[in-house]
């Protein structure tokens, strides 16, 4: 049975893009351990509300692990503390009785705050509409063994396949690279036979458009790696530097 707890918020209060954030904290008494972590910022909101204030912006969708929304920083970590879970399969038991939480937003440069928690990561779709897609026509649904495709390579694209775009990868990483990100996207087409064809041309044009639009670059601290929710792996990372390699010597 979970036990009830008090714990104080500090929050990341920003009224717009442009204007000077700041912390605020916020008690909140009797949270059962059961609560998820956006439901507590529900009850805080309400709170907030009955209190005549604003509420705080933050974003989510699905709230099963699905979606990628729910981006926030909680005490120093995407995703909060727990590993291989995004901050909506988060519950209040994984804190102490009286603790002080922080939440931030996402920090990057490429990821500007919207408000409060909220950040535009507009940029991964942008990313995604430069290469993230497979062009040749596939026909209609093929026969399930027509195409033989190995084992290994089956599960290291569904792996690859299970970045959800959340960006806690490039919040992690002290040069805010998206290089973990855009090489899912990259590995998950590569590995498939129907992806294969513009492998090449898709990394190329993904790590151009992920430079361009302000990513850092990739100094190997696998600090994206470690923090990933779905645990993507950074071998990812080196699939698609062979990729853009051999694109560019091709040129
Ligand atoms: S690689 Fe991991 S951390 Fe990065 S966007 Fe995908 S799921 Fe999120
Ligand atoms: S709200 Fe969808 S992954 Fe958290």
């Amino acid at each position: 049975m979970d036990k009830d707890i008090n714990v104080k918020v500090r929050i990341w209060r920003q009224p717009g893009p442009k204007a000077k954030g700041h912390f605020e904290t916020y008690k909140l008494e009797n949270i059962s351990g059961g609560t998820s972590f956006l439901e507590m910022l529900d009850i805080l909101n309400e709170q907030l509300i009955r209190d005549k204030q604003e509420p705080v912006v933050f974003d989510n969708d699905c709230r099963e692990g699905i979606c990628g929304m729910c981006s926030l920083y909680v005490n120093g970590h995407p995703h909060g503390p727990d590993d291989l879970i995004t901050t909506c399969q988060l519950h209040m038991r994984h804190f102490k009785n009286g603790e002080t939480i922080t939440v931030e937003p996402w920090r990057s440069a490429a990821f500007p705050v919207v408000r409060d928690l909220m950040v535009d990561r507009q940029a991964f779709d942008k990313i995604m509409q430069a290469g993230g897609f497979v062009s040749v026509n596939t026909g209609g649904v093929p026969d399930a063994n027509a195409i033989p495709i190995s084992k290994l390579a089956a599960d290291e694209a569904m792996d690859a396949a299970s970045c959800i775009g959340c960006g806690a990868c490039v919040a992690a990483c002290k040069n805010g690279s998206a290089m973990l990100f855009v090489s899912a996207k990259v590995s998950q087409l590569a590995l498939l036979p129907q992806g294969k064809v513009e492998a090449k041309n898709r990394a190329k044009k993904m790590v151009a458009k992920m430079d361009e639009l302000g990513f850092g670059n990739c100094t190997n601290t696998r600090a994206c790696e470690l923090e990933c929710p779905k645990g993507v792996n950074i071998s990812n990372i080196a699939r698609m530097n062979r990729s853009f390699l051999s694109a560019k010597l091709s040129d």
